[in-house]
């Protein structure tokens, strides 16, 4: 059966990073067709729409989406909005997976295995924002459900059933923000009793922000509210080698699901053909394991392992390999 995989560019480096990895999913040998669509702020400023009603239908209709990167606007810019964002609302993708391993790279962390789960409806992303009449004072309102919580804790738990070694953190500020993160808090170490195989733990985003430094190979599996997960990911992606290598799936309970790399349009180095693809390629790992295929998802994994080993590297993270040369050299070791 040919499993139908939507490519969504987007803007900037989205277009360098997004056919890279695309190279890469056609060299598996797998059943796979390929269909394209627009979204972001190039897309905005053609249609008027950052997610046009046929991009939604191509997302629909596919057995899952690989997704660039899309630049947004600093300020309010009338009928724009941010098309991850709509996507995640859209299909209700509630659980932001954000994988962190080593790459053999020196200087960088080594050992490091987490997975941090990332709820990714609500929180202070719900939109729950306004302006007072004077507008000197911003209120922005942060969303906490028990029935958000809930499900996002059961994924991560799950996910820690198929890992090794079965230990959940759940992150919050319930010191603090006692309704909020005391919900939060409170809704997942509920959900653990439902896991008595995983072991619980958990820990102030403030501690778990500063021991992802001082030792991430301590952390397993971390659950935790929408800004908490955003911000510690992209920590976490610094200690292994940068935005450049960090993937992540968007999934919900639905068969909907996106795959995207961590970073943005990344404007300070488009058009000059050096974005790391790593990000977007692994990115494609996860799609392949969401998809079934786990085989090919382990060869890519090893195939990008084995580049970055012999020194094939983009700038970011210390080499002088272009996208296309790191994209050949992980092709020739499928
Ligand atoms: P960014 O991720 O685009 O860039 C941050 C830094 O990482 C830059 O120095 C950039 O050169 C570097 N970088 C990012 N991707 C790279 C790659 N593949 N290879 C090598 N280096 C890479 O984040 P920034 O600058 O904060 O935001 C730029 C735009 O991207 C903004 O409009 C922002 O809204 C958007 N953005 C979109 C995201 C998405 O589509 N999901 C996520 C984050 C930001
Ligand atoms: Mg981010």
């Amino acid at each position: 059966m040919t499993l139908t995989i939507c490519l969504i560019e987007g803007d900037g480096v989205g277009k360098e990073v997004i056919p890279a990895a695309a190279r890469v999913l056609s060299a598996l040998g797998l059943p796979l067709a390929f269909t394209a669509a627009e979204a972001g702020w190039e897309c905005f400023l053609k249609y008027g729409d950052a997610l046009p009603p046929a991009t939604l239908e191509a997302v629909r209709a596919a057995d899952a989406t690989l997704f660039g990167a899309t630049q947004s606007p600093l300020s309010k810019v009338e009928g724009y909005r941010s098309p991850v964002l709509t996507l995640r609302k859209r299909f209700d993708l509630y659980a932001n997976l954000r994988p962190t391993r080593s790459l053999p790279i020196e200087g960088t962390y080594q050992g490091v295995d987490l997975l941090i789960v990332r709820e990714n409806t609500e929180g202070l992303y719900s939109g729950r924002e306004r302006r007072e009449d004077d507008g000197q004072t911003a209120i922005t309102e942060r969303v906490i459900t028990a029935a958000a919580t809930e499900r996002i804790a059961r994924t991560a738990f799950q996910c820690a059933m198929r890992r090794p070694r079965r230990t959940v953190t759940v992150v919050h500020k319930a010191n603090v923000l006692k309704e909020g993160d005391g919900l939060f808090r409170e809704v997942c170490l509920r959900v653990a009793a439902d896991f008595p195989q995983v072991t619980v733990n958990e820990l102030l985003v403030d501690a778990c922000a500063m021991w992802l430094v001082r030792d991430p190979t301590r952390f397993d599996v971390i659950v935790t509210e929408n800004l908490f997960g955003d911000i510690l990911s992209d920590e976490a992606a610094g200690l292994v080698g940068g935005l450049g290598v960090a993937p992540s799936a968007n999934v919900g309970a639905g068969r909907v699901a996106y795959f995207e790399p961590v970073h943005g349009s990344a404007p300070d180095i488009v058009g000059r053909g050096i974005a790391n693809p790593i990000g977007a390629i692994l990115s494609a790992a996860l799609l392949l394991d969401h998809l079934g295929a786990a085989e090919a998802a382990r060869r890519v994994e090893r195939a990008v392992e084995s580049a970055v080993r012999d020194g094939v590297r983009t700038p970011d993270l210390g080499g002088s390999a272009n996208t296309s040369e790191l994209t050949d050299a992980i092709l020739r070791r499928l």
